[in-house]
């Protein structure tokens, strides 16, 4: 049953909004969903508050628990046994949380926004990501793209896959995410871009770069 961390050491990198969209496109296929909130700041709860007075035969319930203090792996390992899938949503900056999800995850996704100083943080990220990988040789790295811009002119993101090539414990997907107002405007409402009527060509968009995104990383 996949353990699923989507995370890195950087914040506002899209690691919520791909956590919560790739949950609702699970919950529609009917699994069995659990997010642990690690963070603070409750995102993925208030999203799930959100979403749990929209629950309907196509909005799913996906369960959420907050988990900001204690044994957070003892949890996690707990929640795996009860759940299809789990997955962790911890603030970038806590390290604590990141060495925690990295022992325990079966796939860790780190997006990063196609900069230099995002990409510069992987610098950072590849001990722990190494270090973990002795613990738990299983662990799938996964790196994406969050946030790029949609102008094709922009070479951002061959730019930043170029980087990424430099760190072989890290697989580049080939599935990139765009910024795109859709994101904003279903997380407010409690639901994944592919919980909603696709209204125009960005949002459809959306939806394809969230079902890419769950089939690349084979869960
Ligand atoms: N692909 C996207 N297109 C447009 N807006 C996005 C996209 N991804 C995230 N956002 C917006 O960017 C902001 C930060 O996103 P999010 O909360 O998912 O990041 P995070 O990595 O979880 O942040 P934190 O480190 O604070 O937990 C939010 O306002 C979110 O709606
Ligand atoms: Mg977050």
């Amino acid at each position: 049953m996949p353990k699923i961390y989507i995370g890195g050491n950087k914040g506002g990198t899209g690691k919520t909004t791909l956590t919560v969209n790739l949950a609702a496109l699970l919950a529609s296929q009917n699994k069995d969903v659990m997010i642990v909130d690690a963070d603070l700041q409750k995102s993925s709860t208030m999203w799930n508050d959100e979403r749990s007075q929209k629950l309907s035969d196509d909005v799913k319930e996906i369960y959420s628990v907050q988990k900001q203090s204690g044994d957070l792996s003892g949890a996690i390992r707990d929640l795996n046994r009860r759940y299809e899938y789990v997955f962790l949503d911890a603030a970038g900056v806590d390290q604590k949380n990141l060495r925690h999800g990295l022992i325990t995850a079966d796939v860790f996704l780190v997006p990063f926004k196609p900069t230099q100083f995002d990409l510069n943080n992987l610098i950072l990220l590849q001990p722990i990501i190494e270090e973990a990988l002795i613990v738990n040789p299983e662990l799938n790295v996964y790196a994406v793209i969050s946030m790029s811009p949609t102008n094709p002119r922009v070479k951002e993101v061959d730019e930043a896959k170029d980087f990424l090539r430099e760190f072989p414990q890290i697989r580049i997907l080939e599935t990139f995410i765009c910024e795109r107002s859709i994101y904003h405007l279903s997380a407010s409402e409690g639901l994944g871009v592919t919980e909603l009527k696709a209204k125009t060509e960005s949002n459809k968009k959306a939806q394809k770069e969230i079902i890419n995104l769950l089939k690349e990383i084979g869960v």
